[in-house]
């Protein structure tokens, strides 16, 4: 299969039913994605998929053949933080961090399809990622200023 992965063109020898998460952990060694569950009901392994959060353990190589994938590891860098990822660190989101990659594309996606959400959407988007520690106060108010940052940019 052929896809670009960050910006980067990639062509890898793998069977069509290969999940995703494992072309981008296995193949590629982008272990930012993570894996929680297998049968997407955590989140912990959301990736973008030409611009829209998918569960990358539920997309099949064939599936994801073609497309423009962005992971945690594109979405900004140390030295140009995106927005969603200087909020998290602001508001010192992350406990334990084993669900945070996934929340954060999450975050993301949310914004990108609606940039002013409100309390409900927030909490009806992202209570579908699963964080055990319970960080969903803090995710909140990241998105809140995530949000901001990005209208005034
Ligand atoms: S590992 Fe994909 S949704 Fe849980
Ligand atoms: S920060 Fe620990 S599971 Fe979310």
């Amino acid at each position: 299969m052929r896809l670009t992965v960050n910006g980067k063109a990639h062509e890898v020898d793998v069977e069509d039913d290969m999940p995703l998460l494992w072309v981008l952990r296995d193949e590629l060694g982008l272990t930012g994605t993570k894996y929680g569950c297998g049968i997407a009901q955590c989140g912990a392994c959301t990736v973008h998929m030409d611009g829209i959060a998918v569960r990358s353990c539920q997309v099949a190589a064939a599936t994801a053949d073609g497309t423009e994938v962005t992971t945690i590891e594109g979405l900004g860098t140390p030295a140009a933080l995106h927005a969603v990822q200087e909020a998290w660190v602001e508001h010192q989101v992350a406990q334990c961090g084993y669900c945070q990659s996934g929340q954060i594309m999450q975050a993301a996606s949310l914004l990108d399809m609606n940039p002013e959400p409100t309390d409900e959407d927030i909490d009806i988007v992202m209570s579908g990622n699963l964080c055990r520690c319970g960080t969903y106060p803090r995710i909140r108010a990241a998105v809140k200023t995530a949000a901001q940052k990005l209208q005034e940019a």
